[in-house]
């Protein structure tokens, strides 16, 4: 089973993310290739079971470079892919103390809709999705993101040979 995985790091979390995601992918049995967009041209993209896709959040969106990658694609339709963002941990109010809600945090933070939206239209069908959270802009990442990862990556094979596990 083989995986390509692209990401859009610029501070090295998203990176690390996509590095441990091999890691635990590759204990499930898969084989991940990991790419950082700039080196991969997303008309061209070697063939794989299963597309991973991820970006930093940047002004509520990804960044324009996943924008325009997503934009480009070319892969046959129905493929399966994920997605896998790095988005900056929700800060509670200043004077409230208290954490937004999903709902809230929905209207300015629209990284994976608008991913999503764009796999949408290049026609290939999202099997898994998750966020994994950076504490501050340059990281680090929040506490127990390997668990994530791993719990995310479960699910990717999982969806990717088409069988349930226990
Ligand atoms: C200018 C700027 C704007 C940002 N805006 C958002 C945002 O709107 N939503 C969000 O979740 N994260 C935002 N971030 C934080 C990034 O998500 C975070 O830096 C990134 O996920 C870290 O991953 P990386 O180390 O792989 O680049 C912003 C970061 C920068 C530098």
């Amino acid at each position: 089973m083989k995986i390509e995985y692209y990401h859009a790091s610029r501070f090295g979390n998203g990176a690390e993310v996509a590095e441990e995601f091999r890691r635990q992918a590759g204990l499930l049995g898969a084989t991940v290739e990991v790419h950082h967009i700039r080196d991969a041209d997303p008309r061209n993209l070697p063939s794989a079971d299963l597309y991973v896709f991820s970006s930093p959040g940047q002004w509520g969106k990804p960044i324009k470079r996943v924008r325009r990658f997503l934009g480009e694609l070319d892969l046959p339709a129905g493929t399966k892919c994920a997605v896998l963002t790095t988005e900056i941990a929700p800060r509670p109010d200043k004077q409230t103390g208290v954490l937004p809600t999903e709902e809230e945090q929905a209207k300015w933070q629209k990284v994976r809709p608008i991913i999503n939206e764009l796999l949408e239209n290049a026609g290939l069908t999202r099997v898994a999705e998750d966020r994994i959270l950076v504490t501050e802009i340059r990281g680090p990442l929040e506490d127990g993101w390997e668990a994530k990862v791993r719990s995310f990556a479960e699910q990717v094979v999982t969806e990717t040979v088409g069988v349930q596990t226990q």
